[in-house]
């Protein structure tokens, strides 16, 4: 048989944008690909493999049992378009040397799991986390609103910047610190992805507003989610952790008030009420400092901020609070752009500031920061 024979190719261009999540049989589909190891002629494992592709589109065509659910819990999870990508690598390839390696390697990917030592994600099976960024240009269009996430509070974050973030550089069940809780969207996804999350709120109206929404949530992975009301500028984080047998943290999550472009308060010791820049970043500073001692080394954190623009001058707030964390024993580990759409308040006025921009020389801001670090510089 040539390669014409396996006329996969119509077949490619029909299910290339499928990607539907795939239940396999791992003990049968391991042996299959134990029994193609053993195929010595290239052409003969190009039209097993093709089988295989065409057994997960069409399941069908499954005569071997690999899209049954195992009874003795060997199922797993796939997804379509990693699977069937590695099958079309195994069959394009030139030699049956070649075929064999990615046949191997696919085989270890359901086998082993390899992962860091600061998150889960499977490294045998990277191709699969596709909604996982590592650009540094963030354009998130949709929120989230599932769930329990709403936009209701003014100021909140878009849920996805903890999602990608807890993924990424957290373990399930560990620990997760957000000392300007806000509305409570980190624990929000703490619950939904299986971490355990801490926040501080200054302003008690806003600890019931973040408790009500955090209570919406379902907790399938059981983890703990406390709320601190209190003054993050001068907290004791190290004792108020330790009140909780909390002995640190592994990640942790900032998004301070831009300083006073939303007045969350009256209270002096909210930061949207600092004095001037000096003083927004003198307590900024003072936040990281208290919650240093409770990171892990090594481990990372994220400060999520925007810059401001007044009396006709682009302040740029965003660069100064990451030359705050600079100061202090951390790494910058990336420096990503968001997209930033209106906010309530600026919604109905956008030709307004069109405008202004057009008269006043200046570009409307479409972008905010996302800062990482990673703790110790050595
Ligand atoms: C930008 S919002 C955070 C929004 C949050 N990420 C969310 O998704 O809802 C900043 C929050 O910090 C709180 N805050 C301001 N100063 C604070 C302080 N000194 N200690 C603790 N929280 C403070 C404000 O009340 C506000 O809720």
């Amino acid at each position: 048989m040539n390669n014409n024979n396996i006329s996969l190719f119509n077949f490619e261009k029909e299910y290339s944008n499928v990607d539907k999540e795939l239940f396999i049989n791992r003990d049968l589909f391991i042996k299959r690909l134990t029994d193609l190891e053993k195929i010595e002629e290239n052409n003969k494992l190009k039209f097993e493999i093709h089988k295989i592709s065409e057994i997960i589109s069409n399941p069908e065509k499954d005569v071997y049992g690999i899209l049954n659910i195992s009874n003795n819990g060997g199922t797993v999870k796939i997804r379509f378009n990693f699977l069937y990508e590695e099958l079309q690598q195994i069959k394009n390839a030139l030699t049956i040397e070649r075929s064999k390696y990615y046949l191997t390697r696919l085989k270890k990917s359901l086998l082993e799991e390899k992962t860091s030592k600061i998150n889960d994600l499977n490294l045998n099976r990277w191709k699969e986390y596709q909604d996982i960024i590592t650009d540094s240009l963030w354009i998130l269009n949709k929120r989230d609103n599932s769930g329990a996430h709403n936009a209701g509070y003014w100021g909140n974050f878009i849920p996805q910047i903890p999602n990608q973030f807890l993924r990424r550089y957290t373990k399930k069940g560990e620990w997760i610190l957000d000392p300007f809780l806000g509305s409570g969207t980190t624990l929000i996804e703490c619950k939904r992805l299986g971490r355990n999350g801490i926040g501080v709120e200054l302003l008690p109206e806003v600890v019931e507003i973040a408790k009500n929404n955090i209570d919406k949530e379902k907790n399938p992975h059981r983890v703990i989610t406390d709320i601190i009301n209190g003054d993050s500028t001068d907290l004791d984080f190290k004792f108020e952790l330790s009140k909780k047998s909390i002995k640190s943290v592994q990640f942790l999550i900032m998004h301070p008030p831009y300083w006073d472009i939303i007045k969350f308060s009256s209270n002096s010791k909210d930061l949207s009420n600092a004095n001037n820049i000096e003083h927004f970043l003198e307590l900024f500073g003072k936040v990281v400092d208290n919650t240093y001692e409770v990171l892990d080394k090594g481990r990372y954190f994220a400060v999520v901020i925007g810059d401001k623009y007044s009396n006709g001058e682009w302040i740029p707030l965003a660069f100064y609070t990451m030359n705050e964390v600079l100061k202090r024993d951390y790494v910058l580990k990336s420096i990503i752009i968001k997209n930033f759409e209106e906010t309530k308040g600026k919604m109905n006025q956008k030709e307004l500031w069109r405008y202004r921009a057009l008269v006043g020389g200046f570009y409307v801001f479409k972008h905010e920061y996302i800062f990482l670090f990673k703790k110790g510089k050595k």
